[in-house]
Protein backbone atom coordinates (compact mmCIF):
# COMPACT_ATOMS: atom_id res chain seq x y z
CA UNK A 1 0.00 0.00 0.00
CA UNK A 2 1.24 3.78 -0.89
CA UNK A 3 1.44 5.69 2.55
CA UNK A 4 -0.45 8.47 2.69
CA UNK A 5 0.14 11.36 0.90
CA UNK A 6 1.08 14.47 2.55
CA UNK A 7 -1.11 16.38 0.12
CA UNK A 8 -3.73 15.02 1.65
CA UNK A 9 -3.62 16.22 4.93
CA UNK A 10 -4.68 19.30 7.19
CA UNK A 11 -5.34 21.58 3.81
CA UNK A 12 -7.85 23.99 2.63
CA UNK A 13 -9.70 22.46 -0.67
CA UNK A 14 -13.24 21.75 -0.23
CA UNK A 15 -12.67 18.01 -1.35
CA UNK A 16 -10.99 17.34 1.97
CA UNK A 17 -14.45 16.45 2.81
CA UNK A 18 -15.01 13.63 0.15
CA UNK A 19 -11.06 12.71 1.36
CA UNK A 20 -11.74 11.81 4.75
CA UNK A 21 -15.04 10.45 3.78
CA UNK A 22 -13.17 7.74 1.36
CA UNK A 23 -10.22 7.22 4.09
CA UNK A 24 -12.56 6.67 7.06
CA UNK A 25 -14.73 4.60 4.77
CA UNK A 26 -11.65 2.71 3.34
CA UNK A 27 -10.16 1.96 6.82
CA UNK A 28 -13.71 -0.07 8.04
CA UNK A 29 -13.14 -1.80 4.65
CA UNK A 30 -9.48 -3.05 5.96
CA UNK A 31 -11.18 -4.36 8.96
CA UNK A 32 -13.49 -6.12 6.98
CA UNK A 33 -11.74 -7.41 3.47
CA UNK A 34 -8.50 -9.05 2.93
CA UNK A 35 -5.52 -6.72 3.14
CA UNK A 36 -4.38 -6.65 -0.77
CA UNK A 37 -7.95 -5.79 -2.29
CA UNK A 38 -8.40 -3.10 0.89
CA UNK A 39 -5.04 -1.58 0.37
CA UNK A 40 -5.98 -1.35 -3.37
CA UNK A 41 -9.46 0.38 -2.34
CA UNK A 42 -8.23 2.87 -0.19
CA UNK A 43 -5.68 4.13 -2.51
CA UNK A 44 -8.43 4.30 -5.36
CA UNK A 45 -10.65 6.12 -3.30
CA UNK A 46 -7.66 8.79 -2.19
CA UNK A 47 -7.08 8.46 -5.95
CA UNK A 48 -10.98 9.59 -6.89
CA UNK A 49 -10.94 12.27 -4.14
CA UNK A 50 -7.34 13.74 -6.23
CA UNK A 51 -9.29 13.07 -9.63
CA UNK A 52 -12.15 15.65 -8.16
CA UNK A 53 -9.75 17.90 -6.10
CA UNK A 54 -9.67 21.51 -6.84
CA UNK A 55 -6.96 22.67 -7.19
CA UNK A 56 -5.65 26.52 -5.96
CA UNK A 57 -3.46 29.35 -6.51
CA UNK A 58 0.27 29.48 -5.01
CA UNK A 59 0.91 30.19 -2.09
CA UNK A 60 -1.14 28.62 0.47
CA UNK A 61 0.06 28.09 3.94
CA UNK A 62 0.17 24.59 3.80
CA UNK A 63 0.99 24.24 -0.05
CA UNK A 64 -1.12 21.07 -0.30
CA UNK A 65 -3.71 21.93 -2.90
CA UNK A 66 -2.04 24.87 -4.49
CA UNK A 67 -0.36 25.34 -7.67
CA UNK A 68 -2.80 26.24 -9.99
CA UNK A 69 -1.81 28.17 -13.31
CA UNK A 70 -0.94 30.61 -13.65
CA UNK A 71 -3.03 30.00 -16.94
CA UNK A 72 -4.99 27.00 -17.25
CA UNK A 73 -8.55 25.54 -18.44
CA UNK A 74 -10.11 24.22 -15.55
CA UNK A 75 -9.52 23.67 -11.46
CA UNK A 76 -9.72 19.94 -11.84
CA UNK A 77 -9.83 16.51 -14.08
CA UNK A 78 -13.45 16.17 -12.95
CA UNK A 79 -14.40 19.37 -14.21
CA UNK A 80 -13.64 18.24 -17.76
CA UNK A 81 -14.37 14.52 -17.01
CA UNK A 82 -17.78 14.69 -14.92
CA UNK A 83 -18.45 11.28 -13.04
CA UNK A 84 -15.39 9.77 -15.61
CA UNK A 85 -17.82 10.52 -19.08
CA UNK A 86 -16.52 12.83 -21.53
CA UNK A 87 -17.03 16.63 -22.13
CA UNK A 88 -19.19 18.63 -24.58
CA UNK A 89 -18.45 21.44 -27.13
CA UNK A 90 -19.74 25.13 -26.38
CA UNK A 91 -23.34 25.59 -27.52
CA UNK A 92 -23.23 28.24 -30.22
CA UNK A 93 -27.01 29.12 -29.64
CA UNK A 94 -26.09 30.16 -25.95
CA UNK A 95 -24.26 33.35 -25.11
CA UNK A 96 -21.10 32.40 -22.92
CA UNK A 97 -21.22 29.09 -22.60
CA UNK A 98 -17.86 27.09 -22.51
CA UNK A 99 -19.07 23.91 -23.02
CA UNK A 100 -17.65 20.90 -20.74
CA UNK A 101 -13.63 20.42 -20.92
CA UNK A 102 -13.88 21.92 -24.37
CA UNK A 103 -10.05 22.61 -25.32
CA UNK A 104 -8.08 23.98 -28.37
CA UNK A 105 -4.63 22.24 -29.31
CA UNK A 106 -2.17 23.88 -31.41
CA UNK A 107 1.07 23.35 -32.83
CA UNK A 108 3.12 25.26 -31.13
CA UNK A 109 2.72 28.77 -31.17
CA UNK A 110 5.75 30.88 -30.65
CA UNK A 111 3.42 32.92 -27.73
CA UNK A 112 0.20 30.46 -27.17
CA UNK A 113 1.77 27.57 -26.67
CA UNK A 114 0.04 24.27 -27.60
CA UNK A 115 -3.18 24.96 -26.29
CA UNK A 116 -5.65 27.51 -25.56
CA UNK A 117 -6.31 28.40 -21.74
CA UNK A 118 -9.51 30.10 -21.13
CA UNK A 119 -8.70 30.74 -17.65
CA UNK A 120 -6.08 32.61 -15.14
CA UNK A 121 -5.39 33.03 -11.59
CA UNK A 122 -5.89 37.02 -10.34
CA UNK A 123 -3.53 39.55 -11.65
CA UNK A 124 -3.45 37.61 -14.72
CA UNK A 125 -4.41 37.48 -18.34
CA UNK A 126 -6.21 34.51 -19.97
CA UNK A 127 -5.32 33.42 -23.54
CA UNK A 128 -8.83 33.48 -25.01
CA UNK A 129 -12.40 31.87 -25.03
CA UNK A 130 -12.26 28.85 -26.81
CA UNK A 131 -15.75 28.55 -29.51
CA UNK A 132 -17.52 26.69 -32.00
CA UNK A 133 -19.44 28.18 -35.11
CA UNK A 134 -21.27 25.33 -36.99
CA UNK A 135 -22.41 25.22 -41.23
CA UNK A 136 -25.25 23.12 -41.39
CA UNK A 137 -25.63 20.54 -44.58
CA UNK A 138 -28.30 17.93 -45.21
CA UNK A 139 -27.36 14.55 -46.11
CA UNK A 140 -29.57 11.96 -48.13
CA UNK A 141 -30.16 8.15 -47.49
CA UNK A 142 -30.43 6.65 -50.95
CA UNK A 143 -34.30 5.58 -49.48
CA UNK A 144 -34.73 9.45 -48.87
CA UNK A 145 -34.12 9.98 -45.02
CA UNK A 146 -32.28 12.95 -44.41
CA UNK A 147 -29.74 13.80 -41.52
CA UNK A 148 -28.25 17.04 -40.99
CA UNK A 149 -24.34 17.29 -40.33
CA UNK A 150 -22.90 20.40 -38.80
CA UNK A 151 -19.34 21.42 -39.91
CA UNK A 152 -17.04 23.20 -36.82
CA UNK A 153 -15.28 25.48 -37.25
CA UNK A 154 -13.04 26.49 -33.67
CA UNK A 155 -12.82 30.32 -32.76
CA UNK A 156 -10.83 31.54 -30.25
CA UNK A 157 -12.58 34.89 -28.98
CA UNK A 158 -10.93 37.58 -26.71
CA UNK A 159 -7.28 36.69 -27.18
CA UNK A 160 -5.65 38.22 -24.36
CA UNK A 161 -1.87 38.00 -26.26
CA UNK A 162 -1.56 39.36 -29.98
CA UNK A 163 -2.90 37.54 -32.51
CA UNK A 164 -2.15 33.61 -33.26
CA UNK A 165 0.81 33.19 -35.53
CA UNK A 166 0.58 32.41 -39.06
CA UNK A 167 1.62 29.02 -38.82
CA UNK A 168 -0.79 28.01 -35.98
CA UNK A 169 -2.98 25.54 -37.05
CA UNK A 170 -6.17 24.60 -34.16
CA UNK A 171 -8.03 21.26 -33.43
CA UNK A 172 -10.39 21.50 -31.07
CA UNK A 173 -10.77 18.88 -28.52
CA UNK A 174 -13.61 17.20 -26.15
CA UNK A 175 -12.90 14.70 -23.14
CA UNK A 176 -13.30 11.50 -24.17
CA UNK A 177 -15.06 8.95 -21.65
CA UNK A 178 -12.42 7.74 -19.17
CA UNK A 179 -14.21 4.46 -17.88
CA UNK A 180 -12.72 1.18 -18.53
CA UNK A 181 -8.82 2.95 -19.44
CA UNK A 182 -7.39 0.36 -16.96
CA UNK A 183 -8.09 -2.92 -19.41
CA UNK A 184 -6.84 -0.91 -22.52
CA UNK A 185 -4.11 -0.35 -20.87
CA UNK A 186 -3.76 -4.44 -19.85
CA UNK A 187 -3.64 -4.90 -23.51
CA UNK A 188 -0.32 -6.14 -24.61
CA UNK A 189 1.43 -4.02 -26.74
CA UNK A 190 2.98 -6.77 -29.00
CA UNK A 191 -0.92 -7.51 -29.45
CA UNK A 192 -1.79 -4.49 -30.47
CA UNK A 193 1.43 -4.49 -32.99
CA UNK A 194 0.23 -7.66 -34.28
CA UNK A 195 -3.11 -6.29 -35.11
CA UNK A 196 -1.48 -3.75 -37.30
CA UNK A 197 0.84 -6.04 -39.17
CA UNK A 198 -2.95 -8.46 -39.85
CA UNK A 199 -4.17 -5.08 -41.28
CA UNK A 200 -1.53 -4.57 -43.52
CA UNK A 201 -1.08 -8.02 -44.55
CA UNK A 202 -4.43 -8.47 -45.45
CA UNK A 203 -4.30 -5.97 -48.82
CA UNK A 204 -7.51 -4.27 -47.94
CA UNK A 205 -8.27 -0.34 -47.27
CA UNK A 206 -8.37 -0.83 -43.66
CA UNK A 207 -4.92 -0.42 -42.57
CA UNK A 208 -4.78 0.85 -39.23
CA UNK A 209 -1.44 1.70 -37.56
CA UNK A 210 0.43 2.16 -34.48
CA UNK A 211 1.43 6.06 -32.92
CA UNK A 212 4.59 4.70 -31.85
CA UNK A 213 6.00 7.38 -28.97
CA UNK A 214 9.36 7.81 -27.62
CA UNK A 215 8.96 8.64 -23.70
CA UNK A 216 11.83 8.23 -21.15
CA UNK A 217 13.90 7.67 -24.45
CA UNK A 218 11.73 4.36 -25.16
CA UNK A 219 9.73 3.66 -27.79
CA UNK A 220 6.36 2.38 -27.11
CA UNK A 221 3.11 1.81 -28.32
CA UNK A 222 0.42 4.83 -28.13
CA UNK A 223 -3.04 4.12 -27.16
CA UNK A 224 -4.78 6.95 -25.20
CA UNK A 225 -5.93 10.24 -26.63
CA UNK A 226 -7.58 10.99 -29.53
CA UNK A 227 -4.28 10.46 -31.64
CA UNK A 228 -2.79 7.83 -29.31
CA UNK A 229 -0.36 9.90 -28.35
CA UNK A 230 0.45 8.63 -24.69
CA UNK A 231 1.68 5.76 -24.25
CA UNK A 232 1.03 5.42 -20.63
CA UNK A 233 -1.91 6.85 -18.12
CA UNK A 234 0.86 8.75 -15.82
CA UNK A 235 2.43 10.06 -19.42
CA UNK A 236 -1.37 11.23 -20.39
CA UNK A 237 -2.62 12.31 -16.67
CA UNK A 238 1.15 14.61 -16.32
CA UNK A 239 0.23 16.53 -19.86
CA UNK A 240 -3.59 16.81 -18.28
CA UNK A 241 -1.50 18.46 -15.19
CA UNK A 242 0.92 20.59 -17.39
CA UNK A 243 -2.37 21.74 -20.27
CA UNK A 244 -5.41 21.58 -18.53
CA UNK A 245 -4.35 22.83 -14.88
CA UNK A 246 -1.18 24.37 -15.33
CA UNK A 247 0.87 22.39 -12.66
CA UNK A 248 4.05 21.22 -12.30
CA UNK A 249 5.00 17.00 -12.14
CA UNK A 250 8.28 14.60 -12.71
CA UNK A 251 7.35 14.85 -16.46
CA UNK A 252 6.24 18.25 -17.21
CA UNK A 253 8.30 19.80 -14.73
CA UNK A 254 7.99 23.50 -15.50
CA UNK A 255 4.93 25.04 -12.99
CA UNK A 256 4.37 27.73 -15.54
CA UNK A 257 2.28 24.81 -17.23
CA UNK A 258 1.88 25.99 -20.99
CA UNK A 259 3.32 29.52 -20.45
CA UNK A 260 5.77 30.20 -23.23
CA UNK A 261 9.22 32.72 -22.59
CA UNK A 262 6.89 35.11 -24.50
CA UNK A 263 4.26 35.40 -21.74
CA UNK A 264 7.00 36.84 -18.82
CA UNK A 265 3.79 37.73 -16.23
CA UNK A 266 3.26 33.98 -16.31
CA UNK A 267 6.37 32.61 -15.85
CA UNK A 268 6.85 34.76 -12.84
CA UNK A 269 3.97 34.22 -11.61
CA UNK A 270 4.26 32.69 -7.79
CA UNK A 271 4.18 28.67 -8.26
CA UNK A 272 3.97 25.61 -5.81
CA UNK A 273 6.54 24.13 -6.13
CA UNK A 274 7.91 23.02 -2.59
CA UNK A 275 10.62 20.44 -1.56
CA UNK A 276 7.77 18.31 0.41
CA UNK A 277 6.62 17.00 -2.63
CA UNK A 278 9.88 16.14 -4.64
CA UNK A 279 10.04 20.55 -5.80
CA UNK A 280 7.01 20.09 -7.92
CA UNK A 281 3.35 20.85 -7.24
CA UNK A 282 2.39 17.22 -7.87
CA UNK A 283 4.62 14.53 -6.84
CA UNK A 284 4.54 11.19 -8.27
CA UNK A 285 3.04 9.71 -5.03
CA UNK A 286 -0.45 12.01 -6.36
CA UNK A 287 0.08 10.76 -9.97
CA UNK A 288 0.73 7.42 -8.69
CA UNK A 289 -2.72 7.63 -6.67
CA UNK A 290 -4.60 8.95 -10.20
CA UNK A 291 -3.43 6.89 -12.44
CA UNK A 292 -4.59 3.78 -9.79
CA UNK A 293 -8.37 5.31 -9.41
CA UNK A 294 -8.52 5.24 -13.74
CA UNK A 295 -6.34 1.65 -14.02
CA UNK A 296 -9.45 0.43 -11.95
CA UNK A 297 -12.47 1.99 -13.41
CA UNK A 298 -14.88 -0.26 -14.92
CA UNK A 299 -15.77 0.61 -18.33
CA UNK A 300 -19.35 1.77 -18.17
CA UNK A 301 -20.83 -0.63 -20.31
CA UNK A 302 -21.13 -4.41 -20.06
CA UNK A 303 -17.69 -6.17 -19.28
CA UNK A 304 -19.67 -9.49 -21.17
CA UNK A 305 -19.85 -10.17 -25.32
CA UNK A 306 -22.71 -8.42 -26.87
CA UNK A 307 -25.97 -10.23 -26.80
CA UNK A 308 -27.71 -8.69 -29.93
CA UNK A 309 -26.27 -11.49 -32.24
CA UNK A 310 -27.81 -10.21 -35.00
CA UNK A 311 -26.33 -6.42 -34.38
CA UNK A 312 -22.85 -8.07 -33.85
CA UNK A 313 -23.45 -9.87 -37.46
CA UNK A 314 -24.30 -6.35 -39.15
CA UNK A 315 -21.83 -4.50 -37.31
CA UNK A 316 -19.29 -7.19 -38.54
CA UNK A 317 -20.69 -7.29 -42.10
CA UNK A 318 -21.37 -3.07 -42.87
CA UNK A 319 -17.27 -3.33 -42.32
CA UNK A 320 -17.64 -1.53 -39.35
CA UNK A 321 -15.74 -4.08 -36.87
CA UNK A 322 -12.67 -3.70 -39.34
CA UNK A 323 -11.80 -1.07 -36.85
CA UNK A 324 -13.88 -1.54 -33.45
CA UNK A 325 -12.56 -4.81 -33.21
CA UNK A 326 -15.03 -6.54 -30.79
CA UNK A 327 -12.43 -7.94 -28.27
CA UNK A 328 -9.61 -8.08 -26.23
CA UNK A 329 -7.42 -10.22 -24.01
CA UNK A 330 -5.83 -8.12 -21.33
CA UNK A 331 -2.25 -9.40 -20.37
CA UNK A 332 -1.42 -11.29 -17.10
CA UNK A 333 -0.96 -8.61 -14.09
CA UNK A 334 0.17 -10.51 -11.20
CA UNK A 335 -1.18 -7.72 -8.91
CA UNK A 336 -4.52 -7.74 -10.30
CA UNK A 337 -5.14 -11.31 -11.11
CA UNK A 338 -9.09 -10.27 -11.50
CA UNK A 339 -8.46 -8.15 -14.76
CA UNK A 340 -5.64 -10.90 -16.32
CA UNK A 341 -6.59 -13.00 -18.88
CA UNK A 342 -9.74 -12.06 -19.48
CA UNK A 343 -11.87 -10.90 -22.78
CA UNK A 344 -12.77 -7.44 -22.71
CA UNK A 345 -14.64 -6.14 -25.17
CA UNK A 346 -14.11 -1.96 -26.14
CA UNK A 347 -15.05 -1.99 -29.93
CA UNK A 348 -11.31 -0.58 -30.90
CA UNK A 349 -7.92 -2.29 -32.45
CA UNK A 350 -6.42 1.10 -30.77
CA UNK A 351 -4.88 1.73 -34.24
CA UNK A 352 -4.63 5.32 -36.06
CA UNK A 353 -6.82 5.27 -39.44
CA UNK A 354 -7.32 7.84 -41.82
CA UNK A 355 -10.62 8.82 -41.31
CA UNK A 356 -10.31 11.30 -44.53
CA UNK A 357 -10.21 15.32 -45.55
CA UNK A 358 -13.54 16.03 -43.48
CA UNK A 359 -12.75 15.09 -39.75
CA UNK A 360 -8.72 16.29 -40.26
CA UNK A 361 -6.76 18.86 -38.78
CA UNK A 362 -3.18 20.28 -39.48
CA UNK A 363 -1.90 18.96 -36.19
CA UNK A 364 0.29 16.29 -36.03
CA UNK A 365 0.73 14.34 -32.99
CA UNK A 366 3.94 11.45 -32.97
CA UNK A 367 3.34 9.17 -35.96
CA UNK A 368 -0.37 10.46 -36.42
CA UNK A 369 -1.07 12.89 -39.21
CA UNK A 370 -4.19 15.45 -39.39
CA UNK A 371 -6.96 12.74 -40.83
CA UNK A 372 -5.60 10.16 -38.47
CA UNK A 373 -7.26 9.86 -35.62
CA UNK A 374 -7.48 6.15 -33.22
CA UNK A 375 -10.41 4.50 -33.14
CA UNK A 376 -12.80 5.08 -30.13
CA UNK A 377 -13.09 2.45 -28.70
CA UNK A 378 -17.42 2.05 -28.17
CA UNK A 379 -17.73 0.81 -24.78
CA UNK A 380 -20.31 2.81 -22.55
CA UNK A 381 -22.47 4.41 -25.43
CA UNK A 382 -25.05 2.35 -23.33
CA UNK A 383 -25.25 4.94 -20.92
CA UNK A 384 -25.65 7.36 -23.26
CA UNK A 385 -28.78 5.79 -25.50
CA UNK A 386 -31.44 7.94 -24.35
CA UNK A 387 -29.86 11.30 -25.22
CA UNK A 388 -28.73 9.83 -28.86
CA UNK A 389 -29.60 13.13 -30.91
CA UNK A 390 -28.01 15.24 -28.22
CA UNK A 391 -24.81 14.02 -28.38
CA UNK A 392 -21.32 15.00 -28.28
CA UNK A 393 -19.51 12.14 -30.39
CA UNK A 394 -16.04 12.36 -32.74
CA UNK A 395 -13.33 14.26 -31.16
CA UNK A 396 -14.79 17.73 -31.47
CA UNK A 397 -17.91 16.75 -29.95
CA UNK A 398 -19.77 17.54 -33.77
CA UNK A 399 -21.79 14.90 -33.69
CA UNK A 400 -24.89 14.97 -32.07
CA UNK A 401 -25.76 11.01 -33.03
CA UNK A 402 -24.29 7.53 -33.76
CA UNK A 403 -25.73 8.14 -37.56
CA UNK A 404 -24.00 11.37 -37.63
CA UNK A 405 -20.53 9.77 -36.54
CA UNK A 406 -20.90 7.45 -39.14
CA UNK A 407 -21.62 9.83 -41.70
CA UNK A 408 -18.66 11.75 -40.66
CA UNK A 409 -16.26 8.56 -41.12
CA UNK A 410 -14.47 8.69 -44.78
CA UNK A 411 -11.03 7.74 -45.80
CA UNK A 412 -10.24 4.33 -44.72
CA UNK A 413 -13.74 3.89 -43.78
CA UNK A 414 -15.95 5.24 -46.37
CA UNK A 415 -16.49 1.41 -47.60
CA UNK A 416 -18.27 0.95 -44.14
CA UNK A 417 -19.83 4.68 -44.63
CA UNK A 418 -21.61 3.44 -48.21
CA UNK A 419 -22.68 0.33 -46.84
CA UNK A 420 -24.75 1.85 -43.80
CA UNK A 421 -26.25 4.52 -46.31
CA UNK A 422 -27.31 1.74 -48.28
CA UNK A 423 -28.59 -0.60 -45.78
CA UNK A 424 -32.88 -0.37 -45.50
CA UNK A 425 -33.79 1.75 -43.12
CA UNK A 426 -35.08 -0.67 -40.38
CA UNK A 427 -31.44 -1.98 -40.72
CA UNK A 428 -29.34 1.58 -39.85
CA UNK A 429 -31.90 1.10 -37.11
CA UNK A 430 -30.95 -1.88 -35.48
CA UNK A 431 -27.16 -1.41 -36.31
CA UNK A 432 -27.64 2.32 -34.37
CA UNK A 433 -29.41 0.06 -31.58
CA UNK A 434 -26.84 -2.26 -31.49
CA UNK A 435 -23.93 0.48 -31.23
CA UNK A 436 -26.27 2.52 -28.56
CA UNK A 437 -26.52 -1.04 -26.41
CA UNK A 438 -22.62 -1.59 -26.27
C1 LIG B 1 -9.71 21.29 -19.57
C2 LIG B 1 -10.32 20.01 -19.57
C3 LIG B 1 -9.53 18.82 -19.06
C4 LIG B 1 -8.97 18.64 -17.81
C5 LIG B 1 -8.90 19.62 -16.66
C6 LIG B 1 -8.47 17.29 -17.81
N1 LIG B 1 -8.71 16.68 -19.01
FE1 LIG B 1 -8.33 14.74 -19.46
N2 LIG B 1 -8.79 15.12 -21.39
C7 LIG B 1 -9.28 16.31 -21.89
C8 LIG B 1 -9.29 16.27 -23.33
C9 LIG B 1 -9.76 17.39 -24.25
C10 LIG B 1 -8.77 15.02 -23.69
C11 LIG B 1 -8.49 14.53 -25.10
C12 LIG B 1 -7.15 15.11 -25.49
C13 LIG B 1 -6.72 14.68 -26.85
O1 LIG B 1 -6.51 13.49 -27.04
O2 LIG B 1 -6.59 15.54 -27.70
C14 LIG B 1 -8.49 14.31 -22.44
C15 LIG B 1 -8.01 12.98 -22.37
C16 LIG B 1 -7.83 12.28 -21.20
C17 LIG B 1 -7.55 10.86 -21.10
C18 LIG B 1 -7.43 9.88 -22.25
C19 LIG B 1 -8.71 9.15 -22.48
C20 LIG B 1 -8.67 8.24 -23.70
O3 LIG B 1 -9.75 7.82 -24.14
O4 LIG B 1 -7.61 7.95 -24.22
C21 LIG B 1 -7.36 10.59 -19.77
C22 LIG B 1 -7.04 9.24 -19.15
C23 LIG B 1 -7.52 11.84 -19.06
N3 LIG B 1 -7.83 12.85 -19.94
C24 LIG B 1 -7.35 11.99 -17.69
C25 LIG B 1 -7.30 13.23 -17.05
C26 LIG B 1 -6.80 13.44 -15.70
C27 LIG B 1 -6.26 12.38 -14.77
C28 LIG B 1 -6.94 14.78 -15.44
C29 LIG B 1 -6.51 15.56 -14.20
C30 LIG B 1 -5.10 15.50 -13.88
C31 LIG B 1 -7.51 15.39 -16.64
N4 LIG B 1 -7.71 14.42 -17.58
C32 LIG B 1 -7.81 16.73 -16.73
C33 LIG B 1 -9.70 17.39 -21.12
C34 LIG B 1 -9.33 17.59 -19.80
C1 LIG C 1 -11.35 2.60 -40.87
C2 LIG C 1 -11.67 2.44 -39.47
C3 LIG C 1 -13.11 2.63 -39.03
C4 LIG C 1 -14.25 2.01 -39.52
C5 LIG C 1 -14.36 1.03 -40.67
C6 LIG C 1 -15.33 2.50 -38.71
N1 LIG C 1 -14.88 3.36 -37.75
FE1 LIG C 1 -15.99 4.32 -36.36
N2 LIG C 1 -14.37 5.41 -35.79
C7 LIG C 1 -13.10 5.26 -36.29
C8 LIG C 1 -12.25 6.31 -35.79
C9 LIG C 1 -10.78 6.48 -36.11
C10 LIG C 1 -13.07 7.13 -34.98
C11 LIG C 1 -12.65 8.44 -34.28
C12 LIG C 1 -12.86 9.62 -35.26
C13 LIG C 1 -12.87 10.99 -34.62
O1 LIG C 1 -13.08 11.13 -33.42
O2 LIG C 1 -12.69 11.97 -35.35
C14 LIG C 1 -14.39 6.52 -34.99
C15 LIG C 1 -15.49 7.01 -34.26
C16 LIG C 1 -16.72 6.37 -34.22
C17 LIG C 1 -17.83 6.78 -33.38
C18 LIG C 1 -17.83 7.93 -32.39
C19 LIG C 1 -17.54 7.45 -31.00
C20 LIG C 1 -17.36 8.53 -29.97
O3 LIG C 1 -17.52 8.22 -28.79
O4 LIG C 1 -17.00 9.67 -30.30
C21 LIG C 1 -18.86 5.92 -33.63
C22 LIG C 1 -20.24 5.93 -32.98
C23 LIG C 1 -18.41 4.98 -34.63
N3 LIG C 1 -17.11 5.27 -34.97
C24 LIG C 1 -19.17 3.95 -35.15
C25 LIG C 1 -18.82 3.24 -36.30
C26 LIG C 1 -19.73 2.37 -37.02
C27 LIG C 1 -21.14 2.04 -36.59
C28 LIG C 1 -19.03 1.89 -38.09
C29 LIG C 1 -19.56 1.04 -39.21
C30 LIG C 1 -20.59 1.65 -40.02
C31 LIG C 1 -17.69 2.44 -38.01
N4 LIG C 1 -17.61 3.26 -36.93
C32 LIG C 1 -16.67 2.15 -38.89
C33 LIG C 1 -12.67 4.26 -37.14
C34 LIG C 1 -13.53 3.46 -37.92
Amino acid sequence: MQTLDPRLRGDDVPNWKSAVHSIAFAALFLLLAPAAQAADSLDNRIGEALFRRMWVAAPTATQAADGLGPLYNARSCATCHPRGGGGRPPDPAVEGDQGVGYAIKLNDDPVYGRQIQSNAILGQVIEGRPRVTYREETVRFPDGETVRLRHPTPVVEDLGYGPLAQATAMSARVPPRVHGMGLLDRIPAEAIEAEAARQAASGGPVAGRVNHVTVDGKRQVGRFGWKAMHPTLDHQDSEAFSLDIGMSTPAYPEPWGDCTPAQTACRNAPHGDSKQFEGLEIPSTVIGLIDGYLRDLPPDGSLEAPKDKAGTTLFADTGCAACHRPSWRTGEDPAHPALSNRDIFPHSDMLLHDLGPALGDALPMGEARGSDWRTTPLWGLNRLAARDGQLSLLHDGRARSVTEAILWHGGEAAGAKDRFMTLPAAERKRLVRYVLGL
